[in-house]
């Protein structure tokens, strides 16, 4: 394909790059980015991360140290939360065009917040799927303007990935080590056994747990994020007056199930009759308490088969990332499964474990590390497991009618 990039303005330190890149006909050779040349192990990585796959735009300046140490130089984020929230859901076009919108706005803020110019950094990175395709492409396609036109290495990051190595911003945390990924689009058990490996043991078979709250949320006409709204309701409901069933109880596997959930807490709710606060309370306890359940069992089959497989490993460490990791329930449910497996339980802060491009530019690092870069050819992907095995081991398991997703 060719590629033809405007740069509307590019001034003093910070760099305005407006990327608006046409993909006609096939790359040309000379179009391709030069492949990188091999990275000195003991130099720190100054890399930019760019994520938009969802409804989260974001950019962000990480320096990798040799032994693993993480600065984070600079960190900008936008949310969309306003734009859908009359749909009472994420708008895939409606996200698009406001990711293209901010993009080159946060990439300069984070470059002026970080003290650097383009020609500072070692690389630059953008998620490249998985996730809705116009927004991923708005990430990638700056990226790969942003390369082009500095001459920097391209690294086109799986958004799971940047999610997998997510705790690792925090602290250097050694592998292997097993991750509950829970949000919106993903709930799903991983073990991270090195950068570029890891064994996906099971994932959701239908809905993500955030989609349960937010489908459920929506049906209640709690607003929208579903999830957070449900909880603060939930605080004063009564969890054990509706009967709901927990998913997939105790059946072996690490897969998970949440449609059959959500369709009866729809049927208890169709049920009530002019439903009063309370009933929506403890609609709403009953369900968060069936989901964190669940969320807690699946995840105790798994610590106990990483148990079972790193026989040599003491200090054993369970990492919850994901929006859900936010609900307090589902925090304590874990804390408390983790404690009886003999796991430590580690939920990154926050502002890591919802999308951000802090974990983006960390996998890029840790790529770019390894020599690993990609040129303009890097495709956006709606769909790339993570795990491309154990996708196609079952296949069934998070795929759609175009194969698996993630
Ligand atoms: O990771 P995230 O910010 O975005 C992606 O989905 O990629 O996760 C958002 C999800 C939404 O489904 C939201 O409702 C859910 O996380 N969530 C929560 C809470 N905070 C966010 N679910 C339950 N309780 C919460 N406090
Ligand atoms: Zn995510």
């Amino acid at each position: 394909m060719r590629v033809v990039i405007f740069v509307s303005r590019v001034a003093g330190e910070g760099v305005k790059a407006r990327c608006f890149i046409l993909f006609r006909q096939s790359i040309g050779s000379s179009m391709d980015l030069d492949s990188s040349p091999p990275v000195a192990q003991d130099k720190a990585l100054t890399v930019l991360g760019l994520e938009s796959s969802c409804d989260e735009t974001a950019a962000a300046i990480i320096r990798l140290h040799p032994d693993g140490r993480v600065d984070v130089l600079a960190e900008k984020i936008r949310s969309q939360n306003e734009a859908h929230a009359p749909y009472g859901g994420v708008v895939p076009e409606i996200a698009a065009r406001a990711h293209a919108e901010v993009m080159d706005t946060l990439v300069e803020q984070a470059l002026a917040e970080a003290g650097q110019s383009l020609a500072d950094l070692d690389g630059i990175a953008a998620t490249a799927g998985p996730g809705l395709i116009g927004g991923v492409m708005a990430a990638l396609m700056t990226a790969k303007g942003l390369a082009l036109g500095s001459g920097k290495p391209l690294i086109a990051v799986n958004h799971l990935e940047g999610h997998a190595l997510s705790p690792r911003l925090s602290e250097p945390l050694a592998f292997p080590y097993l991750l509950l990924l829970v949000s919106g689009g993903h709930t799903q058990l991983l073990i991270a056994e090195s950068v570029g490996q890891y064994h996906r043991l099971g994932s959701t078979m239908d809905d993500a747990a955030g989609e349960a709250f937010d489908k459920t949320a929506k049906v209640m006409g709690l607003g929208f994020p579903g999830g957070p709204a449900l909880e603060k309701i939930a605080q004063s409901g009564n969890p054990d007056r509706f009967a709901l069933p927990t998913p997939l109880a105790h059946r072996p596997g690490f897969d998970f199930s949440f449609a059959g959930l959500k369709t009866a807490a729809r049927q208890i709710w169709d049920g009530l009759d002019v439903p009063t606060h309370t009933d929506k309370a403890d609609l709403a306890a009953s369900m968060q308490r069936q989901i964190a359940k669940s969320l807690a069992e699946r995840s105790t089959n798994a610590m106990k088969y990483f148990t079972e497989t790193y026989t040599d490993i003491d200090n054993p460490t369970l990492v919850v990332a994901g929006g859900v990791a936010a609900n307090k329930l589902v925090r304590s449910h874990l804390e408390e499964v983790a404690g009886t497996q003999g796991f430590r339980l580690f939920a990154p802060p926050m502002k890591w474990c919802t999308d951000n491009a802090a974990m983006i530019a960390l996998a890029g690092a840790e790529h770019l590390r390894r020599g690993e870069t990609d040129d303009l050819s890097a495709p956006a992907r709606a769909r790339w497991p993570l795990d491309a095995a154990s996708a196609k081991l079952d296949p069934a398991i998070g795929s759609g009618r175009k194969g698996p997703k993630a």
